[in-house]
C-alpha cells in the first residue's frame, strides 16, 4: 500500500490529484488481503458510518478506481483510501458454431480487448474501439459508440463486495443497463461509499455478425474510402479515425470524452429549440421525450474552442472539456457550472455531467 500517492498518471485529466492511501490489486489474492489491511479496514468503519448517516471515527472515503478516464476529482487531495484494481487475463470459456463467450479480467486495457477480439473475426465490440479506459468499468456506465453499446454483448459482471468479501456474478439483466448508467453506477459504482469492486466481465460474441454502419458518418466514411464490401476491421479501423478526428488523444491532451450525457427534452422545449434552429439534430426517446445532442447545444450557445487558463472545449467537439496541463480540478468545475448557466439560459435545457465527479 502506498501512502500519499499521485494519481495523476492515473486520470486521464492529467490532474495532480494526491491520494492518502493507494492500493493496487493484480490478483484475487491480493483483493482478500486488502480486506484485512489496517488502514483499509478504517476507512471502511468510516464509510459504513457514513452510510449509516453517523459521525465517521476518521474522515476517510472509498473509492475504486479504473482507467481514470471518466472521473474528475473535485480537489488536488483524496481524503481516502483508492482501491486501483488490475486483474489481468483472457480466457475463452465456451465456444460453438455461432457464439464465443470470452471472460476478461477488469484491469486488461479496453481498447486492447476490442482489437483483439476484432483480430479474431468476432463480432460485437467493434464500434466500441479506441474508448479509453479498462474492461473492469465498461458496464458501470454502459460505456457506447456509434449506435452500439457494452450491454449489447455483456453476459455476466463479476463483483466482490469489498465491505463483506462476497462474491456475486451478475447476469445482463441483474445489471439494469440503460443509456451510460447500470446497477453499477446507480447504487454503487464510482460513489465514494461503492463498495462492489467489478474483477472481470463475461462477453459473448458472434462469428458471423452484422456490421453496424448506420450511425453517424461510418458509412461515408466508408464510401469516401472506397470501401464497397466493409469488413470487421474496416469498421473497427474507420470507428478509430473518425474518433480520432473528433475527440482530442489521450495521454497528449487532458479530457473524459464526453464530459456531459446527451440531453433529454420534453417535446414543447424541443419545438421551440427547432423553431429557431430548424436544423436542429434529434433522436426520438418515446411518445414526449427526445434527445438532442448536448454538444450541439453547446456549440450553439458559443462555447467551441473557447480557453481559459489551462482548460477549454475542444474545438472538434464542444461536449468534450479538456485540460491543457498545469490546471486544477477547479477549473474545469468553473468551466462545467458556466456552460451549465449558459445552456440552460439559451435553450432551457438543463446538462448533467457524464463524468464521475469525485
Ligand atoms: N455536434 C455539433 N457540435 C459539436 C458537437 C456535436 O453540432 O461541437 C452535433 C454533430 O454534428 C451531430 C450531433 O451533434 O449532429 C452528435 O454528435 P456526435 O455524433 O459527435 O455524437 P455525440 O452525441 O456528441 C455520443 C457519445 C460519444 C460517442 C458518440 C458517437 C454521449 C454523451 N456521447 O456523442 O461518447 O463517441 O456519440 O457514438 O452519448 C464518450 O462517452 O466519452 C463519448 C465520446
Amino acid at each position: 500500500m502506498e501512502k500519499n500517492f499521485s494519481l495523476r498518471k492515473l486520470n486521464t485529466f492529467g490532474f495532480d490529484v494526491t491520494a492518502r492511501y493507494f492500493q493496487e490489486l493484480k490478483t484475487m489474492d491480493d483483493i482478500n488481503e486488502l480486506l484485512s489491511n489496517p488502514e483499509f479496514v478504517q476507512c471502511r468503519d468510516a464509510a459504513n458510518h457514513v452510510s449509516a448517516k453517523k459521525n465517521p471515527p476518521i474522515s476517510c472515503k472509498i473509492l475504486i478506481l479504473s482507467g481514470g478516464s471518466n472521473i474528475l476529482f473535485s480537489d488536488e487531495y483524496f481524503d481516502g483510501f483508492v482501491v486501483y484494481p488490475n486483474l489481468k487475463g483472457i480466457e475463452i470459456l465456451d465456444e460453438n458454431d455461432e457464439n464465443v463467450m470470452i471472460r476478461c479480467y477488469c484491469g486488461e486495457v479496453w481498447k486492447d480487448f476490442v482489437d483483439y477480439t476484432v483480430s479474431r473475426n468476432l463480432y460485437g465490440l467493434e464500434n466500441l474501439a479506441d474508448i479509453p479506459g479498462k474492461v473492469g468499468a465498461a458496464p458501470v456506465q454502459n460505456i457506447g459508440a456509434y449506435g452500439v453499446e457494452v450491454k449489447d454483448t455483456v453476459y455476466r459482471v463479476h463483483t466482490i463486495d469489498l465491505f463483506n468479501g462476497e462474491v456475486k456474478d451478475y447476469s445482463n439483466e441483474e445489471c439494469e443497463f440503460s443509456y451510460r448508467n447500470s446497477i453499477f453506477k446507480k447504487s454503487r459504482g464510482y460513489r465514494v461509499e461503492s463498495r462492489e469492486l467489478i474483477y472481470a466481465v463475461d462477453f459473448v460474441l458472434k462469428k458471423h455478425g452484422e456490421l453496424r454502419l448506420d450511425y453517424g458518418n461510418i458509412r461515408n466514411y466508408l464510401i469516401a474510402n472506397n470501401i464497397t464490401h466493409p469488413t470487421l476491421q474496416d469498421v473497427a479501423a474507420t470507428v478509430k479515425a473518425i474518433r480520432a478526428e473528433k475527440l482530442p488523444e489521450v495521454g497528449i491532451v487532458g479530457s473524459v470524452g464526453s464530459f456531459f450525457q446527451n440531453a433529454i427534452v420534453t417535446k414543447d422545449i424541443y419545438l421551440e429549440i427547432k423553431e429557431l434552429y430548424p436544423e436542429v439534430p434529434s433522436y426520438p426517446v418515446d411518445d414526449d421525450s427526445i434527445k438532442i445532442p448536448t454538444g450541439w447545444l453547446i456549440d450553439k450557445a458559443g462555447w467551441r474552442g473557447h480557453r481559459e487558463g489551462h482548460v477549454g472545449v475542444w474545438d472538434k467537439q464542444a461536449l468534450v472539456l479538456v485540460h491543457y496541463g498545469g490546471g486544477k480540478p477547479k477549473e474545469i468545475l468553473d468551466l462545467m457550472k458556466k456552460i451549465q448557466n449558459s445552456v440552460k439560459e439559451k435553450f432551457d435545457v438543463e446538462i448533467k455531467p457524464e463524468v464521475n465527479l469525485v
